[in-house]
């Protein structure tokens, strides 16, 4: 059974990872504390090399969610040093153990639109992987950062380096704080989500795919968090529409998503599986 490591598992999104790899693989989950589930567990700080180096010895493949997540609202400088410079130790002793491929798990904050500033909106719709990348708050620089890393490591070394974008990632116990988030008549925002179990499929997809060197992916639901039609609630919230890179995108999903996960669905086979009515409608019931 192929030995994958999973950095951050004891998170929130790295539980379901955890949960969604386990079975198939091997797994070990490298974090500062335990937090219980089937996995074998490794004390280990990402900021320390030598602690990375002994959790990957061995390991076919690593999954790199350890971090500092932009909800923590941490010092700008603790962004860039714990998500930067762990994620070159973690990209550096998997290199060094001759592990054949890191997943890397970066964010929607990647390419700087969830930083909704006036000087940056999505300069067509739906945003994909090739829109441009302008972050400028430290946690989005880190993950864009994470991404060009990733690259150098391919070009360096024979290591494969997969970088996923999950969007605001949605959980049982955080959907009642995000409905009351998006629910804000006021609320000036681009409605997007994914859940923890379709964001956990994701990572299994990307270690599964054979053949890439390196790839980057948004992972978003189908549709926005927002009942109305999504160019009309962008109309009236964010402004002008831009461009449609695929008018019949919003024909055919009058609620689809601002972010596409068509890349993700062509390459990795990965089908995002919610429908956030039905999510509402259970938080009711
Ligand atoms: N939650 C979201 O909405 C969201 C969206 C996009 C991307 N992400 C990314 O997903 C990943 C997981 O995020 P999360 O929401 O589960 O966050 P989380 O804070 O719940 O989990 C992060 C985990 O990393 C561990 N960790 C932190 N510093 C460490 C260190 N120095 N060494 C070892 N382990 C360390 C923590 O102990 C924790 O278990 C992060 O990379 C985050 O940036 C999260």
């Amino acid at each position: 059974m192929a030995k994958v490591v999973v950095t951050g598992g004891s998170g929130r999104v790295g539980r379901y990872v955890i949960r969604e790899l386990g079975g198939s693989f091997d797994v070990l989950n490298a974090d500062l504390r335990d937090a219980g589930g089937d996995a074998r567990f490794l004390q280990t700080d990402v900021m320390v090399l030598d602690e990375v180096r002994a959790a990957v010895r061995g390991a076919d493949a690593v999954v790199h969610l350890a971090a500092i997540d932009y909800d923590w609202n941490a010092a700008p400088e603790k962004y860039i040093d714990v998500n930067v410079r762990g994620s070159w130790h973690v990209l550096q002793a998997a290199a060094e153990a001759g592990v054949k491929k890191v997943v890397l798990c970066s964010s929607v904050s990647a390419c700087g639109l969830s930083e909704m500033r006036s000087d940056w909106r999505p300069q067509f719709l739906p945003v994909d992987e090739a829109h441009e990348n302008r972050p400028v708050q430290a946690y989005s620089v880190s993950k864009i950062l994470i991404e060009r890393m990733g690259l150098s490591f391919v070009h360096g070394t024979p290591m494969d380096v997969v970088c996923l974008r999950p969007l605001a990632v949605v959980l049982p116990e955080t959907l009642a704080d995000y409905l009351a988030f998006v629910d804000d008549p006021q609320r000036h925002w681009l409605f997007y989500y994914v859940t923890a179990e379709d964001v956990a499929r994701g990572f299994r997809a990307a270690l599964a795919l054979q053949g890439l060197r390196y790839g980057v992916f948004f992972l978003s639901a189908e549709d926005t968090s927002h009942p109305e039609p999504t160019l009309d609630w962008y109309a009236a919230r964010i402004g002008e529409v831009p461009p449609l890179a695929n008018p019949r995108y919003y024909r055919k999903n009058p609620r689809g998503a601002v972010f596409s996960s068509l890349k993700a669905k062509q390459m990795l086979g990965w089908h995002p599986t919610s429908d956030f009515e039905s999510l509402r409608a259970g938080l009711r019931s």
